[in-house]
């Protein structure tokens, strides 16, 4: 995988032969994005599965258990990463003899990964269609490429604008304190030759205010059933004033970021550590000992989201019901 934290100074391909070095990468956001997060909790599994010494099924079942486990407590927001681990130890369990599981497991994250791309191209194709051409999109933290196993969601819509001959320009917030924004996603949109311009978190409002965005796009770690949106933090205010301004606030999300059995307040949101806000690369932007509030992500309520882009389709308002039937039908 591409290390994101040496990005956007180094390109650094770093590779793993053991699932803790995978958790430990999860954890320290050497790959971060849900969709690639959930992808990486796979090839963990098949890691774990490929270097088990295990001669019976119920032996290979507790140690791939335990690297779930491990997995599983690297980062507790985004679904993805429960959604893939449990697919993996799904098809683990189905099967009866250790050769076969180890294989099924090893082709599962291999598919998941083809499909993701599949996935994001869908959703790229869909959410293109809510774009005009001369639309100047706002989008949040980094939904692309590098968050995904390719293509992104809510840079896919963009990148899929784009190639159908729409022209459009993209702003970037910079998405303090870890800087994805501006380190990930006006690397990745220069990279694919898409007019980006990087702007503070705190000029969204000014920005929107002066009629410079048309529409938002943002991505999601976890999507309730009742509409409510997880994100990366800082998209909930960005919601809000795209609502006080009238501009259309979309999410786009594969089906696998979808929770449909907790409720707002059951959720984790992820607290990361201080020194993401008390220090701007190596230098020091606070006083020593100085209490920090550093959640990594917040919620967005329905009422403020003009639609969800899926790979199914693209689901609106009244939530409850079209997240139900888009369910049901897939
Ligand atoms: O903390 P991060 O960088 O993993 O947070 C990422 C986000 O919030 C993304 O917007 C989300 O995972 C969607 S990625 C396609």
């Amino acid at each position: 995988m591409i290390d994101q934290t040496k990005l956007p100074e180094k390109l650094i391909f770093v590779e793993y032969d053991d699932y803790k070095q995978v958790a430990e990468a999860i954890k320290t956001l050497v790959v971060r994005g849900a969709p690639a997060i959930g992808v990486s909790g796979a090839f963990g599994m098949a890691l774990a599965a490929l270097n088990s010494t295990a001669n019976t099924k119920q032996e290979l079942l507790e140690d791939l258990e335990s690297a779930k486990k491990i997995l599983i407590e690297t980062r507790p927001t985004a679904v993805n990463l429960a959604w893939a681990l449990e697919k993996i130890m799904k098809v683990a369990y189905e099967e009866d003899k250790v050769p076969e599981i180890k294989n099924s497991v090893i082709q599962t994250a291999k598919s998941m990964a083809n499909e993701d791309l599949q996935t994001n191209m869908k959703i790229g194709k869909y959410g293109s269609e809510l774009i005009d051409s001369h639309d100047t999109i706002m989008t949040h933290c980094n939904a692309g490429a590098l968050a995904t196993v390719g293509y992104g969601t809510a840079l896919g819509v963009i990148r899929a604008s784009k190639e159908s001959g729409k022209q459009i320009k993209v702003i970037a917030t910079e998405t303090r304190p870890v800087m994805q924004g501006s380190r990930l996603t006006t690397f990745e949109l220069r990279h694919a030759g898409i007019d980006v311009s990087l702007i503070p978190d705190t000029a969204v409002g000014y920005v929107i205010s002066k009629s410079m965005v048309d529409k938002i796009i943002v991505g999601a770690d976890r999507i309730l059933r009742t509409g409510h949106v997880f994100n990366k933090i800082g998209t909930y205010q960005i919601a809000l004033i795209a609502n006080q301004h009238g501009i259309p606030f979309y999410v786009a999300a594969p089906l696998s970021t979808f929770d449909m059995k907790s409720n707002p307040k059951d959720v984790t949101i992820e607290q990361r550590k201080a020194s993401e806000v008390t220090t701007i690369g190596d230098k020091k932007t606070a006083p020593d000992d100085i209490g920090v509030i550093n959640p990594a992500f917040d919620m967005t309520p329905p009422e403020l989201i003009t639609g969800i882009i899926t790979e199914a389709g693209v689901v609106k308002p009244p939530y409850e019901q079209s997240i139900k039937k888009l369910f049901k039908a897939n």
